[in-house]
């Protein structure tokens, strides 16, 4: 099966130019000006930009919590990521304790088995005894190249300081990526234990009792431990101002730190979990909201490069049922959110239309960088001859209001309940075929892929970032 998009505007992290993309076996075969080839298909690109698919690196698909799971799937996650723009997403397996990576990778590529867009997967670690580092190679192998480890939920999944270091001594010769749920989680678990104690039970608790400056000791103690072990760290979901100087901070004196965010932190604040009816508990997600002020200091950071990453942090859970769990106490409302589907409309209409970011950075931001630093590149977030077709055909003109009736995810609300933005993808592409034709799903479950990443190394030099291979890469970094 072969493809012509012609004459649209390709718009990629470092160039903005008009040409021809000729994809065959789903791969970008060539692309040129005027290129004249005969193709199975051809779609008019005229007036629309044409994107390297988006990179969702933060997503929990069929992800356990207690008794329940989120309430979206890999097929029916994917599916919502390839309505929204986004054609690969890295989602998290994780490891029980006591038990090793390799069950809980098997189970998760079991789940994947449904994907409609390529997938690939991070390991939580819960359990590193010294005897068992050699997992972390094996992964590796596999095309498991990023280790997220939690300094929160002290009784489920958190690790002491002594693991995350042993692991970054591990990473920094394997070449993996540490990734790091930032807050000090002893620190909230008294604060939690004292609100339900003193009789503080509604869900603005949840952000009450985990401040801004317990995510950033955690980002302090993170980079230190990066410090020390020669290894780069990845602060997943960065909330607050305090957390993003932190990484600054590391940044300027040369230390490999890198952050991503997501768009509820950029766009939304505390006070959602005050709305009434226990409407709250919808945006009870961990780090959680912070006040408004912290939103511009995020904008701020993605436009200077302190933050590389926007991803989303998906994890829904149905308002009906699962977040009702908490009413009687806000511990026990299931923590995430859903947004795998809005990540580039939103970015594009904050960010770009409102003249926050330039065209390129959004590419940069929501597909280029997190596939640079997660093994990705050039395969995906490029447009050059040999990367994957994963391309989206982008109506910058489109006009759409965000709701729960009429969004694809499997879950029964919205953050983004009637925000309406300008922007849309029009035509999505995994790996060559059309899955996304204005409305119409045309994928299917089964045809995404799980993709085996590279490693890291060789993406930072200095405060700038090299394609694999060594070649500088111009723009931000
Ligand atoms: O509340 C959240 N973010 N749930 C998902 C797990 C995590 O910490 O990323
Ligand atoms: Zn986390
Ligand atoms: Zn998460």
């Amino acid at each position: 099966m072969s493809t012509l998009i012609k004459s649209g505007r390709i718009v990629t992290a470092d160039q903005d130019y008009t040409a021809d993309i000729y994809i065959d076996g789903g791969k970008i075969a060539r692309v040129g000006a005027d290129l004249h080839v005969a193709a199975d298909a051809v779609f008019d690109a005229r007036g629309k930009y044409v994107i390297p698919g988006g990179i969702d690196v933060h997503t929990h698909m069929d992800m356990p919590y207690g008794a329940i799971t989120s309430s979206d799937d890999f097929e029916t996650g994917t599916r919502a990521a390839a309505f929204g723009g986004t054609t690969c997403i890295i989602d998290f397996a994780t490891q029980s304790r006591g038990r090793r990576m390799r069950e809980a990778l098997d189970e998760w590529w079991k789940k994947g088995e449904k994907a409609a867009v390529d997938y690939g997967l991070h390991m939580i670690v819960t359990d590193l005894p010294e005897a068992h580092l050699e997992d972390m190679d094996e992964m590796v192998r596999e095309g498991v190249t990023s280790f997220k480890f939690f300094m929160a939920y002290p009784d489920l999944l958190m690790v002491d300081d002594a693991t995350i270091l042993r692991a970054m001594r591990r990473t920094g010769a394997n070449g993996a990526l540490v990734c790091i749920h930032a807050e000090n989680g002893g620190v909230i678990d008294l604060l939690v234990r004292k609100a339900l104690a003193e009789g503080k039970k509604a869900p603005v608790y949840h952000a009450l009792t985990r401040p801004a400056s317990a995510e950033a000791e955690a980002v302090g103690r993170s980079i230190a431990l990066a410090e020390m072990a020669g290894a780069p760290v990845y602060i997943v979901h960065v909330t607050s101002a305090d957390a993003l100087e932190k990484i600054s901070e590391a940044r300027d004196r040369g230390i490999p730190a890198f952050g991503e965010t997501c768009p509820q932190y950029l766009l939304l604040s505390v006070e959602e979990l005050e709305r009434p009816d226990f409407e709250g508990a919808k945006f009870v997600f961990t780090p959680p909201l912070r006040e408004k002020w912290h939103r511009e200091k995020l904008w701020e950071g993605l436009k200077s490069n302190a933050l590389q990453v926007v991803s989303t942090d998906h994890c829904p859970f149905l308002f009906k049922g699962q977040k009702e769990m908490g009413r009687e106490n806000f511990a026990k409302i299931p923590n995430g959110g859903p947004g795998v589907e809005h990540r580039l409309q939103l970015l594009f209409h904050y960010g770009v239309n409102l003249k926050r970011i330039s065209l390129n950075r959004w590419v940069e931001l929501v597909s280029t960088a997190p596939a640079k630093l997660f093994g990705l590149y050039p395969r995906k977030g490029a447009i050059m001859e040999g990367s994957d077709a994963d391309l989206v055909i982008w109506d910058p003109e489109f006009v759409h209001t965000i709701s729960a009736g009429t969004h694809h995810m499997r879950v029964d609300y919205s953050l983004f309940e009637g925000f309406t933005v300008k922007g849309n993808a029009e035509r999505v592409f995994s790996r060559g075929a059309l899955v996304v034709d204005g409305p119409r799903w045309l994928g299917a479950p089964g045809r995404g892929s799980f993709v085996r990443r590279g490693t890291y190394s060789g993406a930072w030099d200095g405060k700038r970032m090299a394609s694999p291979g060594g070649n500088m890469v111009s723009g931000n970094f």
